[in-house]
């Protein structure tokens, strides 16, 4: 998977300066589908234009909600999602599976027929967590197999949906977001109950535009509103998952010392931070306030040659659920034994992330184990010079990277390029912080 780039990775270098990551993909879905749903026109800054955002925007076309991107910002003039048009084809949701199951749960709310597809990475991803939930409130769709596409028939307006309870058996925020964003359409209010923290983004971006959202540990309620959504106006903040990439490569690059600018702070997704700091790390975070919601601040980290190994397990996995190829890239170079626990879910990612985390990381002389639900990697030796494969995880491609700044000898990530999907500067940035990278 990939259209074949290479990233050639040449360690040797210090990392040094500042650098702002780009706009959350998270946040950006949210606000991209959001602005949609309102009635009016909504207006969003400093938005992730990248592969993984695409889908969404073609979708609100396909849907008509008019739209328009001058650089990073995002302009939406949307008739409200009650007067969605039927798209005239099947909408291609790419890789990305946060615009599938989001996308799901708002058609439901509109009532408006579809078929929603994607790559054939996509179509291996599980649909029915969030398939099943919305059948309960009344939603005409079904999977495939329990996989992609999905197919959502007509729902007439005089028939809205049911709330209920809705326990999740695996924490996961894009199936809660289904379920709230379909809850907008429902008779009664949708609470839904989850075993871990997973982000609540979406929670906190209805409340912006005055929708009743209750929550509290392990629960979340909303009340349907009355009227039509107002216009969403927000600002982005930068996304931690990729700065993550930038932190871990400051802390395994002898010498460096790098600034992360603007970066999203809130606790359901900080789960790396506290991991770092367990092994050791020299990573400083100056709170800077809240911007469109959400905590945002600086990051400040300094290489640590003494990283020791930790032990990830329990709710921490779903708060750093996504930085899981870079931690394990933090882990093999930390001295002594990592282990993570109960993160199965990692297997359900844009590749099995354990096994390819494992299979990859060996291939640079890391000495990994894999388990069910995680993996053990022994930490301290060398990692080597040698050729990977990003599999068509963006994620695997950026660790991967990074790895091979604190190599022996130049790491070729093949298909490297998919970091595209997420993080379009990533390379750049890298030069700019000092780092050597070819991309053939
Ligand atoms: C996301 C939720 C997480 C995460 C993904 C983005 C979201 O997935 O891994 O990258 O934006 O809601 P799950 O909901 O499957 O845990």
């Amino acid at each position: 998977m990939g259209s074949g780039k290479v990233l050639v990775v040449h360690p040797g270098g210090v990392l040094r300066g500042r650098v702002a990551p780009p706009g959350d993909k998270s946040i950006s879905h949210r606000a991209i589908l959001l602005a949609a749903m309102a009635r009016g026109e909504s207006r969003v800054e400093n938005l992730l234009v990248a592969g993984v955002t695409r889908p969404m925007l073609e979708a609100l076309t396909a849907l008509g909600a008019p739209w328009s991107l001058t650089d990073t910002t995002l302009e939406v003039a949307s008739p409200g999602f009650r007067a969605w048009r039927t798209p005239d084809r099947s909408l291609y949701c790419g890789h990305s599976a946060t615009t599938m199951r989001l996308l799901a749960g708002a058609l439901a709310a509109a009532g408006v027929p579809a078929v929603l597809d994607g790559s054939p990475g996509l179509r291996r991803r599980p649909m029915r967590r969030v398939v099943a939930p919305l059948q309960r409130m009344g939603v005409p769709i079904q999977d495939t197999d329990g996989r992609p596409p999905l197919r959502l028939a007509a729902r007439s307006p005089d028939r809205p949906l049911r709330g209920g309870v809705f326990p999740l058996e695996v924490a996961s925020a894009q199936v809660k977001s289904a379920i709230l964003l379909a809850g907008l359409a429902a008779a009664d209010p949708v609470e839904v109950r989850e075993p871990g923290p997973s982000r609540d983004h979406t929670e906190r971006m209805l409340r912006s535009v005055g929708v009743r959202v209750d929550q509290g540990p392990g629960w979340v309620r909303l009340t349907p509103p009355e009227g039509p959504l107002p216009p969403l106006r927000l600002r982005v903040p930068g996304d931690i998952s990729s700065a993550a990439f930038l932190i871990v490569a400051g802390l395994i690059v002898p010498g460096s010392e790098v600034l992360l600018e603007g970066v999203e702070l809130n606790p359901t997704r900080t789960g790396l931070l506290d991991a770092l700091r367990a092994m050791g790390a020299r990573v400083r975070v100056e709170p800077l306030g809240e911007q469109g919601g959400e905590p945002v601040g600086n990051i400040h980290v300094a290489h640590t040659p003494d990283l020791r190994g930790t032990r990830v397990e329990g709710a921490l996995v779903v708060r750093m659920i996504d930085e899981f190829p870079i931690f394990a890239v933090a882990a093999a170079c930390a001295r002594g034994v990592t282990e993570v626990r109960d993160a199965e879910e990692l297997r359900y990612k844009e590749s099995d992330r354990i096994a390819q985390l494992v299979t990859q990381l060996r291939r640079l002389g890391v000495d990994v184990e894999e388990r069910p639900d995680g993996f053990v990697i022994r930490g301290g030796r060398p990692v080597q010079g040698g050729d990977v494969d990003a599999q068509g995880d963006h994620r695997l491609a950026m660790a991967l990277a990074v790895a091979g700044l604190a190599a022996q000898g130049p790491v070729r990530v093949h298909n490297g390029d998919m970091y595209r999907e997420s993080y379009p500067a990533f390379v750049e940035d890298l030069r700019i912080l000092g780092a050597t990278i070819e991309e053939i």
